[in-house]
């Protein structure tokens, strides 16, 4: 499976439900609608200081949608033979990122917050946590 999802082209930008409100919009996301699976954690990143980079890292078996809360920042996608940049600046969007995946986020704006959706609960055995890693992982599937 992983070889087949595995790739920057099924890693793609999302748009969520929005509901317009003079007083301020709700976008919501929820159990089978939009993602490719059930949502078993959420965090988010803010306070992110200017020129910091985040992630650096793959994982095996986590599906993620991304989203910016506020502000922006860019995703930089790598499957181990292409890469792409993705830049989300709305929280009515969410990029979708399939296992299997190398990615880092950059150019945090200044009071940025990156929410992120996950398949699945932390565990550091699924992450990669260098590129020659994954790369070597890649040529293993
Ligand atoms: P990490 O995912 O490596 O952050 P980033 O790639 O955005 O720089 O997580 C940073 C630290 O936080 C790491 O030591 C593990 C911890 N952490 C948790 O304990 N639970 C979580 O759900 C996440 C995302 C991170």
């Amino acid at each position: 499976m992983i070889s087949v999802v595995s790739d920057i082209y099924n890693c793609n930008v999302i748009e969520l439900v929005k509901i317009h409100n003079p007083a301020g919009n709700i976008t919501i996301v929820q159990n089978g609608d939009y993602l490719p699976f059930n949502v078993k954690r959420v965090y988010y990143l803010y306070d992110i200081p200017g020129g910091s980079g985040r992630g650096g890292h793959a994982h095996k078996e986590l599906y993620q949608l991304i989203v910016s809360a506020s502000g922006s920042f860019d995703v930089l996608l790598d499957d181990g033979y292409k890469k792409k940049v993705v830049n989300l600046n709305r929280p009515n969007y969410g990029l979708l990122v399939f296992p299997g995946i190398w990615r880092e986020l950059i150019n945090f704006s200044s009071g940025a917050i990156c929410l992120v959706l996950a398949s699945e609960k932390y565990s550091e055995k699924d992450y990669i946590r260098t590129y020659d890693d994954f790369l070597l992982w890649k040529s293993s599937k």
